[in-house]
């Protein structure tokens, strides 16, 4: 597969990633796990060189899925984790206090099998905890081998800037895709002027762009989407439309909709590598077409003109994790 570099030192990726979560977390439970592993080998053996987890996802039990399924390979592969939550716990609430940093790190590379974190997350800003300080922990993470490049996800432009001015951002993780734009107007223009790379999570809306999901939908109460506004039976009949729409122009482009999705992504800047999810192999090697899916500048300018009337119905997140985003 294509590679791609994100930031300015040199950490070079393929295209498109591999979004882990949910195979232990957030969309019901988790997947067998010798299933699990088989999918994470299979996404290697088809080109994949980008495998995202965090300290949240589980908690624990992912990064400890990646440490096993990718450990014949380690020094082939970029491994990506996240640290911030009280105790690696979502609904505890932030902790990046500088210890708990590094006790995170310390515990991530045991359940990872591995002497370096490719690419160490703040999961999101911590409101308590001056950025300063946040970027000066992965500093000296870095400097000691333990950690190869910083990252932030959801962050602010402000926040951006001073994480970056004391250790260089290589990449910023946030939701971008074609039924949330909203990086465009500050975030993305932000990156390019300080060459920090972009990496869309959510790149499929959850699932939605892909048309798989429809107002008959029943998303269990461990689905993450059952609370999601975005998601809820009107808004989803509302936003049919979307779909309609791509999969008018997936028939037109002969790909799915969920390729047109991540291709349009990869479109948008070289220093952008989306990293959809799925435990299915069937769609794994679907969405992996994407990466040879290269849109010209009509396609781009068609998928631009079908979409640009219609107009998304609901929160992308519940009042209480909207606004942990964007600080
Ligand atoms: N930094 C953050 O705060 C943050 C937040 C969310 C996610 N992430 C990361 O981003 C990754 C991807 O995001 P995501 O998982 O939220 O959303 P996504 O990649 O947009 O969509 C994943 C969902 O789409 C379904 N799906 C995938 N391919 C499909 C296909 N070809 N046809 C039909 N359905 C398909 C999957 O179901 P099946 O499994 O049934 O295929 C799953 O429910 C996560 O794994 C995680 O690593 C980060």
């Amino acid at each position: 597969m294509e590679k791609r570099r994100l930031g300015q030192n040199g950490l070079e990726v393929s295209a498109l990633g591999l979004g882990c979560m949910g195979l232990s977390y957030g969309y019901g439970p988790a997947i067998e796990r010798g299933a699990a592993i088989d999918l994470l080998r299979s996404a290697y053996e088809q080109g994949v060189t980008f495998f995202d987890t965090a300290e949240a996802y589980g908690p624990f039990e992912n990064e400890d899925l990646l440490g096993e399924a990718l450990a014949p390979f380690r020094e082939d592969v970029v491994i990506a984790t996240k640290f911030g939550f009280r105790n690696g716990e979502v609904a505890q609430g932030m902790d990046s206090h500088p210890a708990r940093i590094r006790q995170v790190a310390e515990e991530a590379l045991k359940r990872l099998r591995t002497d370096t974190i490719d690419l160490f997350y703040q999961h999101r800003v911590d409101p308590d905890v001056p950025m300063e300080d946040v970027a000066g922990a992965v500093k000296e993470l870095i400097w000691e081998g333990k950690v190869r490049h910083f990252g932030l996800s959801e962050a602010g432009a402000g926040s951006i800037r001073k994480a970056h001015a004391v250790q260089p951002v290589t990449a910023l993780q946030s939701e971008y895709s074609l039924w949330w734009r909203e990086p465009e107007k500050e975030i993305l223009p932000l990156l390019e002027e300080l060459g920090i790379g972009f990496v869309p999570f959510s790149p499929l809306g959850k699932g939605f762009l892909t048309g798989a999901i429809t107002p008959e939908t029943v998303f269990g109460k461990d689905d993450f989407r059952s609370s999601v506004p975005r998601f809820a039976a009107e808004a989803v009949a509302a936003n049919q439309a979307l779909v309609e729409a791509l999969k008018a122009l997936a028939v037109e482009m002969d790909a799915t909709p969920a390729q047109i999705a991540l291709a349009w992504l990869m479109a948008r800047k070289p220093w952008i590598t989306p990293i959809p999810g799925t435990t299915k192999p069937a769609r794994l090697t679907e969405n992996l077409g994407a990466a040879t899916q290269h849109l010209s500048s009509g396609a781009l300018a068609r998928i631009e003109a079908a979409l640009q009337h219609i107009d998304v119905v609901g929160e992308r997140y519940p009042a209480h994790l909207r606004e942990r985003t964007g600080r």
